[in-house]
């Protein structure tokens, strides 16, 4: 358990919120994907998982991007700077870079998107990065300047065509696995996004990991609140998206039922 001080809150897009933490080395130099399990305070009881988004060592600040769903993260949306939350992390398992990978393209869909810049601050120097946005909107797109900053191409794409082309995240980076070859994909969005992946060979035949979300409570393994399906043998088995993930192989994870 960690003590944080808010260092900035403030809007990104549509209901989006980037909270700006004054972080120690262990969040800092987190793997991507991680995340942290944030006390909101204001009476709410559980804690709310928020995947890491960005973090500036410099500065000694790390970011989450939220989307403002409920009563945690209306209260999260109104916390001031210098409150000092109780936050707990990095917690979890993130994406892994495959021995030799050279080329990974991130597709992130809608929230998907937050975990992902710092997975593109980490590929920085390790290998080259392609980034897949999708968004309902262009007024629901955030931290596109970023991304920029980070990837050596970014498409964004929307379902009303009201920025980039009008697509699916899925469709798009399926069409840029034709052209660009990644070694690996590394995606965050929603279950729907996931399923399309899997009907897909061309994510099929790569490594490919996304990042799943449930609700959590302990996020540290110990309730089994956050229980998702994985294939095993000729059937399946639970695993905790909290301590075994949040990030699995595509190809792993059962949906539904
Ligand atoms: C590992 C992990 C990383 C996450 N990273 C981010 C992130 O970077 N940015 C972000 O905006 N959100 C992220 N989420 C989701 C975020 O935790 C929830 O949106 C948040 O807890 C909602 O809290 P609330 O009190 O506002 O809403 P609540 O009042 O608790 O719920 C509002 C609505 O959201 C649904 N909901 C709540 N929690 C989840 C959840 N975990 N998964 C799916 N649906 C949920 C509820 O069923 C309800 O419909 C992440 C979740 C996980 C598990
Ligand atoms: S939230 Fe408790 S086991 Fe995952």
């Amino acid at each position: 358990m960690g003590l944080m001080r808010v260092v900035r809150n403030r809007p990104l897009s549509d209901g989006v919120f980037e909270l700006e933490l004054s972080a120690p080395p262990e969040v800092l130099g987190a793997a991507p994907g991680t995340f942290l399990h944030v006390a909101v305070g204001g009476g709410v009881f559980l804690r709310r998982p928020f995947s890491i988004h960005r973090t500036d060592p410099q500065d000694g600040t790390a970011a989450v991007a939220y989307a403002v769903r409920g009563e945690g993260t209306r209260v999260l949306s109104q916390t001031k700077p210098d409150t000092v939350l109780d936050v707990l992390g990095p917690l979890g398992s993130g994406y892994s870079l495959p021995e030799g990978a050279r080329r990974v393209l991130l597709v992130g869909g809608g929230m998907g998107a937050a975990p992902l810049l710092h997975a593109a601050q980490f590929l920085k120097g390790r290998a080259d990065c392609d980034a897949v946005l999708g968004f309902a909107s262009a007024s629901y797109a955030f931290a596109l300047d970023r991304f920029e900053a980070c990837c050596r191409s970014l498409r964004a794409v929307t379902d009303d065509g009201s920025l980039g082309v009008k697509c699916s995240a899925c469709d798009a980076a399926a069409r840029l696995i034709e052209t660009e070859r990644p070694d690996a994909v590394w995606a965050c969005g929603p279950e729907g996004m996931y399923r399309a992946m899997q009907g897909l060979g061309c994510f099929r035949n790569l490594v490919c990991q996304v990042s799943l979300e449930e609700r959590m409570g302990c996020g540290v393994g110990a309730c089994l609140t956050c229980s998702c399906r994985v294939r095993a043998g000729e059937g399946w088995e639970y695993r905790r998206v909290c301590a075994d993930g949040p990030v699995f192989p595509l190809g792993e994870v059962v949906f539904g039922g």
